[in-house]
């Protein structure tokens, strides 16, 4: 069975503590860090940069960042992200206007490539540019906002992806973002999801040993009951 691996979204962790809010939720088995960079502007809310991001890694956290941009104009932002310690740097086709040469661009800065793609927007464009990527992250609320309600029509766009990610014959995992709760795992598994980001449903939790482990339980009993 492969690892499906869970990736707290900090945009709900209590910013005041930032840094040991991040070293409980792996403690408590998190594998991924989820860092959602708003600006006003892509989307309208604003978060936190890559200075931000710098001060998390000078904390002795080493595990894999995923630095997702909502932001626009994004090429700027790409080699202060990788600097600062991204591990996968995910962007929106809509914030650039030359989707191939920013996603050369975090490549060459030693990151690793994901693409975002909205709860409306085609997966055709994944056509053309599959063979750059490693991460495709499908949003199942329009971005800008923790706490939203899930748009379950995405579990069939995962479908669809993983097919095509199928016939590419690469090594890309599937992310969904935004809204998650226990009472959509299933249906995300079945689909081929690999990666679930949690906000929300994982801070709003005092005891993230708990929560966290309630999750792993229930990606657990999907791959006994089948
Ligand atoms: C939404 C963000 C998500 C969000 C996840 O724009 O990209 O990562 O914060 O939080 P929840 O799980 O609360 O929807
Ligand atoms: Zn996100």
């Amino acid at each position: 069975m492969k690892k499906i691996l869970l990736a707290p979204s900090i945009l709900s962790a209590n910013f005041s503590i930032l840094g040991k809010e991040i070293k409980n939720v792996l403690d408590a088995g998190a594998d991924i860090i989820h860092f959602d960079v708003m600006d006003n502007h892509y989307v309208p809310n604003l978060t936190f940069g890559p200075m931000v991001l710098e001060s998390i890694r000078k904390f002795n956290i080493s595990c894999p960042i995923d630095v997702h941009i909502m932001a626009k104009p994004v090429d700027t932002l790409i080699p202060l992200f990788a600097k600062a310690g991204a591990t996968f740097i995910t962007i929106h086709p809509e914030s650039t206007y030359h989707l191939n040469r920013t996603l050369d661009l975090i490549k060459d800065y030693g990151c690793k490539v994901g693409i975002a793609l909205n709860p409306t927007s085609s997966i055709d464009v994944l056509d053309y540019i599959i063979e750059k990527l490693d991460l495709i992250l499908v949003m199942s609320v329009d971005p800008g906002y923790p706490k939203q309600k899930f748009i379950f029509n995405v579990v069939k766009k995962i479908s669809k992806i993983k097919k095509k990610i199928r016939l590419s014959k690469r090594e890309i995992y599937v992310s969904v973002d935004g809204g998650v709760k226990m009472c959509h795992i299933y249906s995300l598994l079945k689909a081929g999801t690999d990666i679930f980001v949690m906000g929300s449903y994982i801070f709003r939790n005092s005891n993230y040993q708990f929560v966290i482990k309630k999750i792993r339980e229930k990606i657990n009993s999907f791959y006994i009951k089948k």
